[in-house]
């Protein structure tokens, strides 16, 4: 491990605090702290996480004023200007702090901050530090982000349900359903939140969970726009030794399972730690799981009573049902064949990064986005696009897993793996990128 003790500083990382935002800022700072320097994990209240599990780093709590009761996928914006609102004065507070004792030592090179926690650019500003701002999702879902105000003024917003197969102009492969936008009743509240979230004033630099073999193009698109240093240092759940960030306990039953089956032949199905099925889809998941005749790695986060009469009794040692997995483990598992996922950004890094070919199945944000580029761009997908429907199910998990169509899919996973596993080698656009990076943290 590299340590540059006589160039110490602190960094102050800022999540947004949900599980598909902490885990690549955790990541980030397991990455940082490995090269020398000290961080500080500022964290609302909402979901802290138990420093105990984090010994290398020192956490600041911020007190975020918003009730865990009220929080939902339906209220996300509101929730979110509330930890803008809230946290800013706490923070900036703490920092001062921190500074009034400069030495080496506690000098603050910069915060790393969640690009929807905008706040914290504030922050820095006032108190004079760089800041940087860590996406966590997709460059192609900020290229659409961006996109939006001439959408708007070219009359494509609100989205009209005929335009809905029809190709974004600019956009393209996406489709008006792909966006964010178009799922949205208060599309002008969207519109406010996005252009918020978007809106570079001052920070240095930006950081993608991606890799120039992934998403190069779109980079340097968004780089036209921002005119930024921008640093793709993914997969970020590759560069960092094996450390669990889940707020959940992950059931480790599921591996020695895993390990009974036969090598490529289990889908694994996890919708991430927000979407989930209703109680219909559920059933219908259920019996197409059945009679599939694949032995199967299902998380089902709600109560597993709910599945269906007659179902584990049909399906016996096939199917292994967790309510949360150690994803990391499972994915790397060569006994998984087959990932049938919602998408978010996390899991679909986790997938290509192990050559796992998926079944796409996006609920809503940025899924749908990068539904489409693993289907139609990056070709290791198949797109579910039919309502859930036993019969359907059970074909497009024979398509992926025994089907002529599925071991051309699978061939493509294994050689954008490879390309991925290039990217984190000396020399690789990712390994570049990250001493870069700390080259800038260092300059500051
Ligand atoms: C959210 C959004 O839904 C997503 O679209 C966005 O890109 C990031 O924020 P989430 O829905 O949780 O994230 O999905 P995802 O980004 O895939 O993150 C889920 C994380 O939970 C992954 O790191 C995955 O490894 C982990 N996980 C999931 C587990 O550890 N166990 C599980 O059983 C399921």
């Amino acid at each position: 491990m590299e340590y540059r003790q006589e160039r110490c500083r602190r960094v102050v990382l800022v999540p947004l605090p949900f599980q598909g935002h902490i885990t690549p800022m955790l990541y980030l700072g397991t990455i940082l702290h490995s090269k020398g320097f000290h961080i500080t994990i500022a964290h609302t209240q909402f979901n802290f996480p138990n420093p105990l599990n984090y010994p290398h780093f020192d956490f600041l709590k911020l007190y975020d004023g918003i009730c865990e009761q009220n929080i939902s996928a339906h209220n996300f914006i509101a929730v979110i200007s509330g930890f803008n609102t809230n946290c800013k004065g706490h923070l900036r507070d703490s920092l001062a702090r921190i500074m009034e004792k400069v030495d080496q030592h506690n000098k603050i090179a910069c915060i790393i901050y969640d690009e929807y926690m905008h706040f914290a650019e504030e922050v820095a500003n006032y108190l004079r530090i760089p800041s940087i701002i860590l996406s966590t999702s997709s460059a192609a879902k900020t290229l659409s982000y961006l996109a939006y105000p001439r959408l708007q003024n070219d009359g494509y917003i609100p989205c009209q349900d005929s335009m809905m197969l029809e190709l974004v102009p600019g956009l393209e492969p996406l489709r008006f359903k792909d966006l964010t936008i178009t799922y949205f009743r208060n599309w002008d509240d969207l519109l406010q939140h996005i252009a918020k979230a978007l809106d570079r004033r001052s920070s240095s630099a930006m950081i993608w969970n991606s890799m120039d073999c992934l998403e190069q193009s779109t980079l340097k698109k968004i780089q036209q726009e921002y005119q930024l240093p921008l640093f793709p240092i993914g997969p970020l759940n590759k560069t960092v030794p094996a450390i669990s960030i889940s707020l959940l306990k992950e059931d480790q039953s599921c591996i020695p399972w895993l390990d009974k089956q036969s090598h490529n032949s289990v889908i694994y199905i996890s919708l991430g730690s927000c979407a989930s099925m209703d109680n219909k889809d559920l059933v219908e998941m259920a019996w197409g799981l059945s009679n599939s005749e694949q032995p199967f790695l299902w998380v089902v986060r709600m109560d597993s009573t709910e599945l269906p009469e007659g179902f584990q009794e049909a399906v016996g040692d096939r199917g292994c049902i967790v309510k949360w997995a150690p994803q990391k483990q499972v994915l790397v598992h060569t006994a998984v064949g087959g990932f049938w996922s919602h998408c978010g950004w996390n899991s679909t890094i986790e997938s290509i990064s192990e050559g796992v070919p998926l079944i796409c199945q996006p609920y809503y944000g940025d899924q749908r986005v990068n539904a489409r580029y693993l289907t139609q761009v990056w070709g290791v997908g198949l797109e579910w696009e039919s309502d859930m429907n036993r019969g359907e199910i059970e074909g497009a998990i024979r398509r992926l897993m025994v089907g002529k169509e599925g071991e051309l899919i699978r061939q493509r996973a294994k050689d954008l793996k490879e390309k991925i596993e290039s990217s984190m080698k000396q020399g690789g656009s990712s390994y570049n990128s990250m001493n870069d990076l700390v080259d800038l943290i260092l300059s500051f």
